[in-house]
């Protein structure tokens, strides 16, 4: 199928970097513990910034990366599960501190940790079919107002942040996509009036470490592509102990998986946007490569896209 490429990257995390050693200063738990069930070592929590800030900084990063006209934006999604209004969305916000053309369709997407992934999925279908030119595709979360800090399972896990993409259409990119997901389950979810996350992490972990291979393997089948054939897995950093099960289970080594965590904590919808921010930044992608990115969470859900760099 026809494909995207990425001509512009960028990423941004909230103010205050906080260390297991300071969390465990006033949750149930130690360095220790966070450490080697989770391979966090801090996060950053986004005391003194909101989610437009981070998503909009993380966007004019992107836009210095690609050089290219901001005027010739026509699509600009927000994936998120932690906006900072419920109306008007964080995109409608980034569109006009960033100086978008009164052109651009601009909207929120909530698939929590899938979000950016579904995203880019759908910024793949307007682009390739011509309903859009140039899509900027953000994932931005700030999750540390809706942590509850006496609940140790999910207090430990989140931080704040946001990864940008400028992405445009080109017919000689690979691209396919999978999504699937468990409908109305309510192992991890955050009311709208009394927002704390609630998750059974033990579900959620054996829900992501079944069905984000199913995922993988999902959309190979459909690029018809092997697992050998990939360069990259770029996988939604929930927690390291998954994508060394996920690596297991594929049979590929771990220095195919690009990680993170360790600094970001897990920031939803935010953070395989901010992987791949990064890699371009240091060069780790290079062009002709095949890359997997994976998103899973709350829904519960998952989707993979296989694209070239
Ligand atoms: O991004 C959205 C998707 N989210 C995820 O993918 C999260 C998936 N789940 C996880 O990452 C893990 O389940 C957690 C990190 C949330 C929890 O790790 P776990 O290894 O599944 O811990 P557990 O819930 O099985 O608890 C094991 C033990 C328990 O103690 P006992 O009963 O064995 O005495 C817990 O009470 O660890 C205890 N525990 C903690 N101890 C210190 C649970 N959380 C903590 C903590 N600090 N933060």
């Amino acid at each position: 199928m026809a494909g995207i490429k990425i001509t512009g990257y960028g990423c941004a995390h909230g103010d205050r970097t906080v260390t297991n050693e300071e969390l465990a200063r006033v949750v149930d738990s130690s360095d220790a513990w966070i450490r080697s069930r989770t391979g966090i070592e801090s996060r950053y929590f986004a005391d003194n910034r909101s989610n437009l800030d981070m998503a909009c900084e993380a966007a004019e990063m992107a836009f210095q990366r690609w050089g290219g006209d901001r005027g010739a934006v026509d699509l600009l999604l927000v994936c998120t599960f932690t906006p900072d209004l419920a109306t008007p969305s964080v995109a409608c916000g980034a569109a006009g501190r960033l100086g978008l053309s009164q052109k651009v369709m601009c909207l929120d997407i909530n698939g929590a940790c899938s979000g950016f992934v579904y995203g880019c999925t759908l910024a793949h279908a307007m682009l390739t079919a011509g309903d859009a030119r140039c899509a900027l595709v953000i994932g931005s979360e700030k999750i540390s107002p809706l942590m509850d800090l006496t609940e140790r399972g999910s207090a430990i896990l989140f931080g704040d942040g946001a990864g940008a993409v400028v992405l445009e259409a080109d017919g000689t990119k690979e691209f396919a996509s999978y999504s699937d997901c468990i409908p109305e389950s309510e192992t991890l979810f955050c009311e709208r009036f009394d927002p704390a996350i609630m998750m059974k992490g033990q579900e959620v972990y054996r829900f992501a470490v079944n069905a984000v291979p199913e995922s993988i393997y999902g959309v190979l089948r459909r690029a018809g592509r092997r697992v050998e054939d990939v360069d990259w897995f770029i996988c939604h950093q929930a927690n390291l102990r998954i994508l060394r099960s996920v690596a297991g289970k594929l049979d590929v080594g771990m220095e195919h998986f690009y990680v993170n965590i360790q600094r970001y904590g897990n920031t939803s919808a935010a953070s395989v946007a901010i992987c791949l921010s990064e890699m371009l930044e240091k060069g780790l992608l290079k062009p002709g490569q095949r890359v997997i990115i994976t998103g899973f969470g709350a829904g519960l859900t998952c989707g993979s896209i296989l694209l070239t760099v």
